[in-house]
């Protein structure tokens, strides 16, 4: 079995605001993030793969299922928007990297025996580079 990783780009905004808290409870929840303006994101997320090689074609995944699979459930999907206030999935959920995730992990997992109808290879997780210094690991199954 090999695993290969793959690396996407999306730009978004997002707000950390939980609404059932206050304002100084959010700032102290958040601090800058919790702006009301909101603040922007070059994300770029890394969907790992894995599976075995396919003997006619030698790869363990065809990059190009994968490529469209992404595009049009991940990155158009969240590509350019307020993700608190452009996305129903965000609309009782904060939208942070963790809950992001957790949507894409669900809208990849949705789309997967579509893209890959013949079972392999199989989703592994997924990473999230929200910043230099942030990055969310999550896994293909809770
Ligand atoms: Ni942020």
């Amino acid at each position: 079995v090999i695993q290969v990783d793959r690396r996407y780009r999306f730009s978004a905004s997002h707000r950390l605001h939980v609404a059932a808290l206050d304002e100084a409870q959010n700032d102290a929840l958040f601090g800058k993030c919790n702006n009301p303006f909101g603040h922007g994101h070059n994300y770029e997320i890394e969907v790992s793969v894995a599976g075995p090689i396919d003997v006619r074609t030698g790869r363990a995944v065809d990059v190009n299922r994968l490529d469209s699979l992404v595009e049009s459930a991940v990155v158009s999907r969240y590509d350019h928007r307020y993700l608190n206030e452009e996305l129903p999935e965000f609309e009782h959920t904060v939208p942070t990297t963790e809950n992001l995730g957790v949507q894409i992990r669900q809208r990849l997992q949705d789309g997967w025996d579509e893209a890959f109808p013949e079972g392999q290879p199989r989703l592994e997780r997924i990473r999230i580079f929200e910043t230099d210094r942030n990055i969310f690991e999550i896994a293909a199954y809770e």
